[in-house]
């Protein structure tokens, strides 16, 4: 059935052992169309038969010069040990322009062979690796789909021509694979690491145990966790065989490091070092997890044939209802980073469980710090003392958390070792010179990329020496940077603000006993004091809240209570502004938790009016501005924005995208190089983007209350960065948005 739907890119396919990867290969490049004919050769002429009947290739040959004539590609797929016979045969042929390329699961051995062959690898060899099997094996079980959203990986070499590359890229592609370029010792690596050595762990343990004649009777009792452990012992003895004769140096290396990592278990085992092994059991664990999601994640992607997670808000709604949104963002960084630096164990309750913290909590586990949790917003962290860090075992991952960059940067910069901080690709555009900067006058050794962009390397042993910094811009996250500096700069640090910044550091610190003092504008810490646990509980997050502020401004008939926000004055800002746009809102219960002031919040429809923003609530309120923008949309009369320059830096270029966004609902809004003029009238659907910005996203589905249309809002997932049960606790109060498809 070769539905030849394409323009053929190829003359001739020859492919080289009818297996399973041989055989599907096969059929899938002729299904596709790509290629005039598809050859086979294998030396079993059953399996040539089958090949033909099957339609699995064109025809079949049983010699190696015969079936080469006239090729334009060669795929080998023979058994990896075989590979080397099968090259010194091919190297006395006369292959004219053909493109030679193969599927063996370890890739130095066969560019060894191909070299020895050669006496040099030709150019037009492209080495590859298709990350794809199945239980069957044989031609018969080819399978057109095999490859399908599944990895190939090909490994060219520097001689490698790149038109052969893109040849066989091409060819995979066409079947559906997702096809990635790496060199071949780093394919070796991963796949060793990956693959090879839970096999030989698989193996090994299951002989282990029944080579053992009194331990045949422990597999009637052996439970789930022996069969899941063990499931791929029951894999081909043979091309495993293989597998580790051909990948020699790269699973001795992995088995090497893991023997090591197993010694340390057992000698903690022995010694009964509960704590120790709580480490190795949580980063493992932990680690599962995000694998895990990671494959959820590749799941949907692959149902959904998009990386783009839409959120569809429906027009209209009344909303009503008490809800308590997750914790504070700041206060959750903080507290891991606090937590870990102090002495004892410190209990947060409240904690966010979103994306970012998560960044900062694995960050402090990759350095060594036991962490418990969080479990339903509760984490207990082991702290290590201000000196207790150990290095990384690699480069610290911090998604898209700009916090977790900005402050770990001031924190790292006098630990004995070096750290390269990296993040994704919104985070690796934002500005890091703001805090580069001024911790290299204090001493630091730090490398950025071009523009003093992430990622950033923070060179370890340094002396730092305090100093006063007067900050060129209001920015919480410089200021805790420089004060987290501060812990270990000779003398003293301060900082000065040009307007006040939200002061959570400042607050926590002080709560962990560590004594900061204020004067004014100016925030000064001493080295040579310590941080002792302490138990926090972090209010609900008032930038989490605002959607909902505002939310239940606009829309019509509504009354919402928002319980046990924080109200930190240096964080109210969104409060004051909506107020003067004739917000009806008012503060109940108020109280002080752990440091912190914290209200539940009333919010009734009102009538919103457009206002001249005044400068000095834009730092009490930074966060807040892409919500506000919708308010001032809907408002009446004109709003002006101005001195928010530093919207521009935030996850996305946040007047920028909102402009867009609003014009493309039909809104009268002019962008200005620091602020937005927003004249308020009626907004209709669309689709509008969030540029993977959650903030932007959250606040166009609010904005879908006094829409005339559905609006889609594209590029959501980071959402979860933030507020991981938005659509729920919108869904709860009476707003219509959900994923798209899933309403
Ligand atoms: C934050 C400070 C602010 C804010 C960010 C969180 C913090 O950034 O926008 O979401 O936790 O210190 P800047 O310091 O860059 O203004």
């Amino acid at each position: 059935m070769a539905a030849h739907q394409r323009t053929p890119i190829i003359e001739r396919l020859v492919v080289v052992g009818l297996g399973l990867i041989g055989g599907s290969f096969a059929k899938g490049v002729r299904e596709s169309g790509l290629c005039r004919e598809v050859v086979g050769i294998d030396l079993d002429p059953e399996s040539r038969r089958l090949a033909v009947e099957l339609g699995v290739v064109d025809r079949c040959e049983a010699e190696l010069a015969a079936a080469c004539q006239g090729a334009s590609v060669i795929q080998l797929a023979v058994p990896i040990l075989a590979m080397e016979k099968l090259l010194r045969e091919l190297a006395k042929l006369d292959l004219g322009d053909a493109v030679l390329t193969d599927v063996g699961s370890a890739k130095g051995n066969v560019v060894r062979a191909a070299r020895l062959a050669f006496d040099g690898v030709p150019v037009r060899f492209v080495p590859g690796h298709p990350i794809a099997g199945s239980e069957q094996s044989g031609v018969e079980a080819s399978n057109a789909e095999l490859f399908r959203r599944h990895k190939v990986i090909l490994t060219p070499l520097d001689e490698t021509d790149p038109s052969a590359l893109q040849l066989v890229d091409a060819l995979w592609r066409a079947l559906g694979a997702d096809v990635e370029h790496m060199a071949v010792e780093h394919h070796d690596e991963v796949l060793a690491a990956t693959s090879h050595l839970p096999h030989l762990l698989a193996f090994g343990l299951v002989d282990s145990l029944a080579k053992r004649s009194e331990n045949l009777e422990i597999f009637r009792y052996a439970a789930g966790g022996f069969r899941d452990f063990t499931r791929i012992a029951g894999s081909d003895p043979v091309m495993w065989h293989d597998i580790f004769l051909a990948n020699r140096e790269a699973v001795l290396r992995t088995l090497d490091t893991f023997r090591s990592d197993l010694d340390a278990l057992r000698d903690a085992v022995d010694a009964g070092d509960g704590h120790q092994l709580l480490g190795v059991f949580t980063r493992a664990r932990v680690a599962r997890e995000h694998f895990g999601k990671i494959l959820a994640r590749r799941a949907y992607v692959d149902a959904a044939n998009t990386s783009d997670l839409i959120f569809l808000a429906k027009p209209g709604g009344r909303l009503s209802g008490r809800i308590r949104v997750p914790g504070d963002k700041s206060i959750s960084h903080r507290s891991i980073m606090l937590g870990s630096l102090a002495e004892g164990t410190t209990e947060v309750e409240g904690f966010l469980e979103g994306e970012d913290a998560l960044a900062t909590l694995q960050a402090f586990r990759d350095m060594g710090v036991v962490i418990e949790g969080p479990h339903h917003g509760r984490v207990t962290i082991h702290g290590v003392g201000l000196h207790g860090l150990k290095a990384p075992p690699g480069p610290i991952y911090l998604g898209n958390s700009g916090t977790s960059m900005r402050l770990l940067a001031g924190l790292l910069a006098a630990q004995p070792f070096d750290v390269t901080l990296t993040g994704d690709a919104s985070l690796s555009k934002r500005p890091m010179n703001r805090v580069a900067k001024p911790l290299r006058e204090m001493g630091a050794l730090i490398d950025t990329a071009a523009e003093g962009r992430p990622p950033m390397t923070i060179h370890g042993g340094r002396r730092l020496g305090g100093m006063a910094y007067e900050m060129p811009m209001a920015s919480a996250q410089v200021k805790s940077c420089l004060l987290l500096a501060g812990l270990y700069a000779a003398g003293s640090t301060t900082v000065i603000e040009p307007a006040p910044t939200r002061d959570h550091t400042e607050r926590m610190l002080r709560g962990f006993g560590y004594p900061v003092t204020v004067d004014g504008n100016k925030v000064t810490v001493e080295s040579g004091h310590k941080l002792t646990a302490a138990h926090i509980e972090v209010p609900a997050d008032i930038s989490s809240a605002a959607f909902f502020l505002v939310a239940g401004s606009i829309a019509e008939d509504s009354e919402l209570v928002l319980e046990h926000v924080g109200v930190n004055p240096t964080r109210t800002g969104v409060i004051d502004i909506l107020r003067l746009m004739g917000a009806d809102i008012t503060l109940e219960n108020q109280r002080e938790v752990g440091g912190e002031p914290v209200a539940d919040l009333r919010v009734r429809s009102a009538k919103l009016k457009g206002i001249d923003i005044p400068e000095d609530l834009v730092p009490l309120a930074i966060d807040e501005f892409p919500v506000l923008f919708v308010a001032a949309a809907i408002a009446e009369g004109r709003t002006v924005l101005r001195g928010a320059e530093e919207l521009r830096v935030k996850e996305s270029d946040r007047i920028q995208v909102m402009a867009d966004g609003l014009l493309a609902l039909g809104a009268k809004v002019e962008p200005t190089p620091d602020g937005i003029i927003i004249d308020g009238g009626t907004l209709g659907g669309g689709d509008v983007h969030s540029h993977g910005d959650h903030r932007i996203a959250m606040s166009f589905s609010v904005a879908s209350l006094r829409a005339t249309a559905p609006i889609r809002i594209h590029d959501c997932a980071n959402v979860a960065t933030s507020f991981p049960n938005f659509l729920g606790l919108a869904g709860q109060v009476g707003i219509r948005v959900a994923q798209e498809g899933k309403s």
